[in-house]
């Protein structure tokens, strides 16, 4: 017999986003061994840039083998470490990438930095720390599916969804927010805060300094707190530049809320390492900081992780160079794919970010309704070997939308990709005629 909570259904496994995954497991494809199986467009994975880190690797054979400068094995000091807050020179090296990739726009203080197994423990450990059964978050839709298992699942916190539209971009608005707060209120939960994901997955878009005052000024008129997962900050390929939360925090001298504003982040999107399970949280709010440390014992990252990527994020020169390299790739990819579905007829909503578009199917759906898009869905994986993920698995409010990956392939898988799409838009316009 197993428990109430691990049975219960808000793990969300049963979503399409993840559903999609399973049948690629089934039957992935392979350039040379399986020519004809899906290729795996639903995973925001990025492998642009491996060449790189791999020859950092192997020019820094010492960084792996736990050697300090001197010849001096740090192996048993490693294998023993134990302080929950993290090796400090790690901390040291994160805090400064960070403000890094923001321009220097923001300063990062190690002491206000807590270390958790990725992005995903860092949402749950702040769920735990800002609510309790009965409270209730408030997202912008569309979001990341993984956040109904990573903010719900354990911590019996709801998500209330802001539904933005295609009218103005998914842009968020003031009446939007206001509207999910009355709808909250119906369901008589408590909201404890705004969750945004900036740049937005799956949108690909960042949030302009206008809807981060509005935020900023919502939160101090309901005293609500806002946690920006800023996981996608170092994947920005064009212009507007990135603008943390942090720095219109600054902008708009807003002291009184700076201690309900909490930064999520992790190294899994912009080096491309969600196996080394490396994410923090950053507040100015010393109480937080402090449970979430405590916290933090249920998700470490190992002292191996923590030593690697401090000599890593310490060799600025690498790093820069990194991730301008990095940024350039990501963008080429985004062009190409939004250049062969162009070709296709299919519209891309502009983005300036990620490792996906959102992509416009609403003309190839039968009906305008999500049962058509799951048909869509289910054509595209099962008849032309695409896991792409439906909209609805990102809660979005209108049917037809797609989020289509570009960065965990080759460019020759993803060229394959674009001829797959082209034939099924051709064979469903010689099905109309
Ligand atoms: C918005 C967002 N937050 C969190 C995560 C989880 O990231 P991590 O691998 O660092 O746990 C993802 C992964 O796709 C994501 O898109």
């Amino acid at each position: 017999m197993l428990s109430r909570k691990i049975r219960c259904k808000s793990h969300g496994q049963d979503s399409s986003y993840f559903l999609g995954w399973q049948e690629y497991e089934k039957n992935p494809f392979d350039p040379i061994d399986n020519p004809s199986g899906i290729i795996q467009m639903g995973l925001a994975e990025n492998q642009l840039s491996f060449d790189h880190m791999e020859s950092w690797i192997a020019r820094n054979q010492e960084s792996h083998s736990f050697m300090q400068g001197g010849g001096r094995s740090l192996f048993r000091e490693l294998a023993l470490f134990q302080d929950y807050r993290g090796l400090p020179e790690f901390k040291s090296e994160l805090a400064k990438y960070m403000s890094k990739i923001r321009q220097n726009k923001v300063t990062f203080d190690p002491n206000k930095l807590v270390l958790t197994a990725g992005a995903t423990s860092a949402n749950e450990t702040l769920m735990f720390c800002l609510a309790e059964l009965g409270g209730a978050f408030l997202i912008p839709t569309p979001y990341y599916p993984g956040f109904d298992r990573d903010l719900k699942w354990r911590t019996d916190v709801e998500i209330v969804p802001i539904n933005c539209s295609s009218s103005n971009n998914f842009r968020i608005t003031l009446p939007a927010v206001e509207q999910a707060y009355q709808q909250a209120q119906k369901l008589h939960l408590n909201v404890k805060g705004l969750l945004i994901t900036n740049p937005s997955n799956p949108l690909g878009t960042s949030l302009t300094l206008g809807e981060l005052r509005l935020l900023i000024t919502f939160a101090i008129d309901k005293n609500i707190h806002i946690v920006s997962d800023e996981i996608y900050s170092g994947t920005v390929f064009e212009k507007p530049r990135f603008r943390s939360i942090l720095e219109a925090l600054d902008h708009e001298n807003n002291s009184s809320v700076a201690d309900q504003v909490h930064v999520v982040s992790s190294l899994s999107k912009d080096l491309g390492l969600p196996g080394f399970r490396i994410g923090m949280i950053y507040s100015n709010n010393e109480s937080l900081i402090s449970a979430a440390t405590k916290m933090s014992s249920f998700g470490l990252i190992s002292s191996q992780s923590q030593f690697l990527l401090s000599k890593i994020l310490a060799d600025g020169k690498f790093i820069k160079k990194y991730v301008l390299e990095n940024r350039r790739r990501l963008k080429k990819r985004q062009e190409m794919l939004i250049s062969g579905l162009e070709k296709t007829g299919i519209k891309c909503l502009e983005s300036n970010a990620g490792l996906f578009c959102w992509v416009d199917m609403r003309h190839l759906l039968a009906s305008d309704t999500f049962e058509a898009e799951m048909e869509l869905w289910e054509k595209m994986l099962r008849e032309y070997g695409l896991n792409v993920s439906p909209g609805s698995s990102f809660h979005c409010s209108e049917p037809g939308w797609f989020r289509v990956c570009f960065a965990n392939m080759a460019k020759e898988t993803l060229d394959l990709s674009v001829q797959r799409i082209r034939s099924m838009v051709d064979s469903k316009l010689e099905n109309v005629i």
